[in-house]
């Protein structure tokens, strides 16, 4: 069985039904699945000008909050993250900038990874800012799992090979690839574990 982390970023909850839609797919190719949000470092006064994200902010208080140990107990992880400029969230990145460590010992190598993202627009840099997150991910030696044309649901949701991704509020499309997403990578992850020597 895989062990899978989910760890995502959201502002105002897209992300969020993205990431639940991954951890769902995950679970059901049979995994061992760990749901966990990167810290907000946004100060209150931003996030309470804000409704959406003041509201999503309290609804998300009992999800854990991912730690370096969650990447080291992985098989594999799963990253989403808003399109911030067309690249990956601050938030998101200050977790990524801490793994540091672990690079270093050459326990994030020859994992399966795999990202997803929303946007605003459909044209709003979903893929940059995944290229942006997978370069630290080739950095790590980890084994990324694009989704790639491998699923009618990758066609239905609008054809991201990168990895699933919405416009704003996913659709039950966008759902479906990234419930995919989480499949394909528990899947791999899986096939990968049962061949290391
Ligand atoms: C600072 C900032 C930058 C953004 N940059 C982009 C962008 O480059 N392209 C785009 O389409 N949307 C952009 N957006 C919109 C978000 O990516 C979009 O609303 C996303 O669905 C939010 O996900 P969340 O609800 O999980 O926070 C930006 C939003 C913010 C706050």
């Amino acid at each position: 069985m895989a062990k899978v982390a989910v760890i995502y970023y959201s502002a105002t909850g897209n992300v969020y039904s993205l990431a639940r839609a991954v951890e769902e797919g995950a679970n059901e190719a049979g995994a061992e699945v760990r749901f966990r949000k990167v810290r907000e470092l946004a100060p209150e006064e931003a996030i309470k000008s804000n409704q959406g994200w003041h509201d999503h902010f309290m609804e998300t208080q009992d999800v854990p909050e991912a730690e370096l140990e969650d990447l080291e107990w992985a098989d594999a992880y799963v990253f989403g993250t808003p399109t911030r400029f067309g690249n990956v969230a601050a938030q998101l990145k200050q977790f990524l900038d801490t793994t540091g460590g672990l690079w270093f010992e050459g326990k994030l190598a020859d994992k399966v990874v795999g990202g997803f993202t929303s946007a605003q627009n459909p044209h709003g840099g979903q893929e940059s800012t995944l290229l942006s997150m997978y370069n630290v991910f080739m950095h790590w030696g980890a084994v990324i799992v694009p989704t790639g044309y491998t699923s009618e649901e990758i066609f239905a949701a609008g054809g991201n090979p990168y990895g699933a991704s919405s416009t704003e509020e996913p659709s039950e499309e966008e759902l479906a690839a990234a419930r995919y997403q989480g499949r394909r990578i528990a899947e791999k992850a899986a096939a990968l574990a049962g061949s290391r020597v």
